[in-house]
Parts: C-alpha cells; sequence; structure tokens
C-alpha cells in the first residue's frame, strides 16, 4: 500500500489533475469489485498531497437509470458516485431526446423494459421494445414465446398505427435473433412493421439507427473477453448485407467516439466546478481504461493521458491503441498519474 502525507501546503483550489475510470475491467470484474479499486478512490478521496481529487465514471455499460447504477456502484465501491459522476453508454441521448419526444421510437438491449423506463425518463415519451412487437404478433419472431415476465414488461401496442422513426440500441441486447428480426423489419417497411418492404432510396424518411456502445469485447468475470454491442451491431449488419446489398448507415455512440468524449469533458468540467466552486482549471485529464479500443484510443484522440490497466480486456503484448503509461491495476494507475504531477 503506498500512504500519502496529507501536506496541507499542498492543498491547491485548483485540482491539478482529474481523473475519468472505466468500470468494466478496472473497477469491477461482473459483480465482484477489484481489490485495488477501493484503494485507489481512497487515494483520490483525499490521501494524496493535493487533498480531494476530482474523478467521474465513463462507461460504455448501462441497461438501468444513471440514478440506479450509481447507488450500486456507491455500495459497492464505498465511497459516494453520483450521477454527476457518471456517464454510461446512452447517457449521452438525454442531448437527443427533443427531437423525439412524441414520435414513436424503438429501444433495445437490457432485461425486459428497463431501457424503455430509462429512455422514457430522457424523454422518449413513445419508446417501445421488441417485446412489445412480439406481443402485438407473435409471427414477428416464430422461434420465442414470451415468459409471463416479460409479458407482464410489454405494452400493448397497434403497430401497423404507430410507424417507428428511429431505433436506439441502448445496451447489449439478450436476445439478438428476435432484436436483428426487428431491426430489419422496421428499417426495410420504412417504420410500418408489417407493411410492405419499401426500397430504402424510395423512402422518404428513412428510420434513424443509432447504437450507443462500440465494444466488440468487454471483461466481465469470466477467464476471457464477452462478446459486447459492437458485436450485435457486426451480427446486424451481416444479416442486413445479406438481405439487401448493403450495410445500414447509423450513428454510433460510446467510447472510443468523439462525442462521448466531448460529453465526458463536459461532465467532468461541471464536476469540478460543483466540487471546488471553481470555473474548471485542469491541467492534466487521466483516462484509465483496461480496453485499448475504447478507452486508450478515445483518450488518446481527446488529448488526455492513457493510462491502460492489465485486469480487464487487455492482458499483456503491445496494445492496438499507445497509452502514456501501462499499469498493472487501477491503484497504482493512481499512483503513477499522482507522482507525474507533484
Ligand atoms: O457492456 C459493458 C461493456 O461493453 C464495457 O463496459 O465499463 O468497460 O466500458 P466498460
Ligand atoms: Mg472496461
Amino acid at each position: 500500500r503506498r500512504q500519502f502525507q496529507n501536506d496541507a501546503t499542498a492543498k491547491l483550489q485548483k485540482p491539478p489533475l482529474a481523473f475519468v475510470f472505466d468500470i468494466d475491467g478496472v473497477l469491477i470484474r461482473g459483480e465482484d469489485v477489484l481489490p485495488s479499486a477501493k484503494r485507489a478512490l481512497a487515494i483520490l478521496e483525499g490521501n494524496n498531497p493535493f487533498g480531494k481529487l476530482p474523478y467521474i465514471l465513463l462507461t460504455n455499460g448501462g441497461g438501468v437509470s444513471e440514478k440506479a447504477r450509481c447507488q450500486k456502484l456507491t455500495e459497492k465501491l464505498g465511497f459516494e458516485i453520483r450521477p454527476t459522476q457518471y456517464i454510461q453508454a446512452h447517457t449521452i441521448l438525454k442531448t437527443l431526446s427533443s427531437k423525439y419526444e412524441d414520435t414513436p421510437v424503438l429501444v433495445l438491449g437490457g432485461k425486459l423494459d428497463q431501457v424503455r423506463k430509462v429512455a422514457i425518463d430522457y424523454g422518449f415519451k413513445r419508446a417501445y421494445t421488441s417485446l412489445d412487437f412480439l406481443s402485438w404478433n407473435p409471427s414477428v419472431w416464430p422461434f420465442h414465446q414470451l415468459t409471463p415476465s416479460e409479458t407482464l414488461a410489454t405494452k400493448q401496442v397497434d403497430f401497423f398505427k404507430t410507424p417507428i422513426s428511429a431505433v436506439f440500441v441502448f445496451h447489449d441486447p439478450r436476445n439478438w435473433a428476435l432484436d436483428v428480426q426487428v431491426i430489419c423489419d422496421v428499417i426495410q417497411s420504412g417504420g410500418f412493421v408489417g407493411g410492405p418492404y419499401v426500397p430504402l432510396d424510395q423512402q422518404k424518411n428513412p428510420v434513424e439507427l443509432v447504437f450507443c456502445n462500440p465494444d466488440l469485447i468487454w471483461r466481465s468475470d469470466f477467464s476471457t473477453p464477452r462478446l459486447g454491442q459492437g458485436a450485435f451491431k457486426e451480427a446486424f449488419q451481416a444479416v442486413f448485407k445479406a438481405l439487401t446489398g448493403s450495410e445500414y448507415p447509423h450513428v454510433q455512440f460510446g467510447k472510443p467516439t468523439r462525442a462521448t468524449y466531448d460529453y465526458a469533458t463536459t461532465v467532468l468540467h461541471r464536476r469540478v466546478q460543483e466540487m471546488t466552486g471553481h470555473p474548471p482549471a485542469l491541467s492534466s485529464i487521466y483516462m484509465i481504461g483496461d480496453n485499448p479500443e475504447s478507452d486508450i484510443a478515445g483518450a488518446n484522440a481527446a488529448n488526455w493521458n492513457s493510462v491502460l490497466v492489465k485486469t480487464g480486456v487487455f492482458d499483456g503484448g503491445v496494445p492496438t491503441h499507445q497509452p502514456t503509461h501501462v499499469a498493472e491495476d487501477v491503484e497504482e494507475a493512481v499512483t503513477w498519474a499522482i507522482g507525474v504531477e507533484l
């Protein structure tokens, strides 16, 4: 354990550095908190020469409300994690909801209707799920019968009168077959599932398709990485190309996209202001992640310092994106970064 002497003279009004933590593979693996995670946060919560330092969490995970996830993270990590410190894959969709406030949208991913509830809370007042389609017409996908809990999670809708204008993949889909089928139906029928397929070049307002997490793989508590939402996107685009001859244009959010890192920068600045009462004046931002493709690539492109840890997707060798520093775990990463700024 590395102890820092709290040095009152070293406490600075403006934090000289701030941290952005990835979650899966850095702080948590599956349901388990990594041993170094609590020690790393204890350092930032004041056990260092600069005093309490600002940090936020930036994950490609999601599926529940920011408030609910922060409550769980606070319990697990032993430090308060506020929604003002937390960004998940689909948080950025809050900035888009006004455009779709009263138009029907398809929201995918997560358990039962949890993502619908998140979407409605964001302002997507008419959010429907792929289970709603199955409830409306079981022959939409004949190989899955709704379970009692799925039936309870559905809304009764007549999709002949409810044209879908956009599809948002919030979180990792649970039934890839059903979800690929419904997306293909929505897009090819111009939003009217069950209606005739309209050639895409004849559609006046083609359906918008948005993915929130490009991760092909991620690190849970299995011995090797698991397929992520990016793998679902590959599956959908392969099927759509086989059906129509080309992939479907889509918008991509999540790490490493610029939109998500720009959004994270504003959230971090707001957090610094919340903590210090000062306009955000940061000299250095340190991103600590386990996935070179999402955490390191995005941080490098945002001109942040990037620290790659070996407790998740990356387990040694030459990373596909060169970090500022490689550390064994998140505690070593934090200690190294503070040492750089001393
Ligand atoms: O679904 C979560 C996974 O894609 C990665 O999460 O926290 O490593 O960005 P995280
Ligand atoms: Mg990760």
